[in-house]
């Protein structure tokens, strides 16, 4: 990737929305989510749980992290016999949300679903008021989902190749919505951008569910989101593809070439997702935690659900804490590799 420090960040503009700074970890802890609460006096441990769960998904409510978080929530309602309530707190690209669960209480009433977003936050944010690999335990884990490049259904080009010269020819006024810097739009927009040697305006949203909105209405120009929020708007004809970032086609858009076919074998990215409590979490939540998790990602109906929006649960090997902690590990590592030699500086 081309290290251009004088372009390392394009301008940004945020339309109504929201671009909260990360407050330390020991701020967060006074004004933590009201659902760290949801404890209902429940002592952790065997009896676990006795009350409520709310699971915490750091971006706007209607996107693609929001959209697996319910399917998998459902039948982990089934096997934990308590309600699995979701709750959006969107907000610095995933960061906001991630520092109020690392201060709630460990008692796994509150509950983290991130993506790939909890990997690259560390080399993103200077001040990012938590680490992933200390402030949590993790539960496992959940899927991997490949993204899309997509445009307004307006937009002129009709292939990457046309799409990447309209960009290069419209640098000064194209815009590309993405969810905050962390989230896996960013990160697929600075590949973007660095691949083709042209930085653009991004529009900050709080999740790729508004903003989704906004490019099927042509408010915004492109974006590239997660199979999980663009499957049904492609087949749907609301939105135009021009790639998909993953070795092979994808069962679910079998007519959307690979980056590779469509000449940017260089972006490839698969969003992983995971389960996340906070640090101090006791094992037996830990394990009641992990053993749903498996159960929900064997169910008929979430397979089926995921297939159709282009993705597949993971292993039940992979849906474990050791398998997740080294993922997160191993993450962390590669992006900051790629992060840094990309040249752009931690804000
Ligand atoms: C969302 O749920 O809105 C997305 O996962 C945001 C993103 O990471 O691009």
């Amino acid at each position: 990737m081309r290290h251009d420090p004088a372009t390392e960040f394009p301008p940004r503009v945020s339309p109504g929305t929201r671009r909260a700074r990360v407050r330390p970890l020991a701020l967060l802890a006074a004004g933590v989510l009201a659902v760290s609460a949801c404890g209902t006096g429940a002592s952790p441990g065997t009896d676990y749980p006795t009350g409520p769960i709310t699971v915490v998904v750091p971006f706007a409510a209607g996107g693609p992290t929001d959209t697996v978080t319910r399917l998998v929530a459902e039948p982990m309602k089934a096997t934990l016999g308590q309600d699995v309530v979701v709750s959006n707190v969107a907000g610095a690209g995933g960061t906001l949300a991630a520092g109020q669960v690392a201060a709630a209480a460990a008692d796994g009433y509150t509950v983290l679903m991130h993506h790939i977003g909890m990997s690259t936050a560390p080399s993103l944010y200077a001040d990012l008021g938590y680490d992933p690999l200390v402030d949590f335990r993790t539960i496992g884990l959940v899927t991997e989902v490949p993204m899309t490049i997509i445009g307004r259904p307006d937009l002129e080009p009709d292939t990457l190749e046309e799409l990447i010269q309209y960009v290069k020819d419209n640098a000064a006024t194209v815009t590309y919505a993405n969810a905050g810097v962390g989230a896996a739009s960013h990160l697929c927009g600075l590949l973007f951008m660095s691949a083709i040697d042209t930085q653009i305006t991004e529009v900050e949203y709080e999740g790729t569910g508004p903003a989704m909105e906004d490019l099927a209405g042509s408010q915004v120009d492109f974006m590239c989101d997660q199979t999980t929020n663009t499957t049904e708007q492609i087949t749907g004809g609301n939105v135009k593809a021009y790639a998909i970032t993953s070795p092979a086609r994808n069962d679910a858009l079998p007519d959307v070439p690979t980056t590779t076919e469509a000449g940017l074998p260089d972006l490839q990215i698969s969003v992983w997702h995971g389960l996340y409590v906070p640090k101090d979490t006791p094992d037996a939540v830990v394990q009641a935690l992990t053993a749903a998790l498996k159960a929900a990602l064997t169910d008929e109906d979430v397979i089926a659900k995921f297939a159709e929006l282009g993705t597949t649960p993971v292993s039940a090997e992979q849906a474990t804490p050791e398998a997740h902690t080294a993922k997160l590990q191993s993450e962390i590592e590669l992006w900051q590799t790629t992060i840094e030699g990309a040249g752009v500086e931690p804000q």
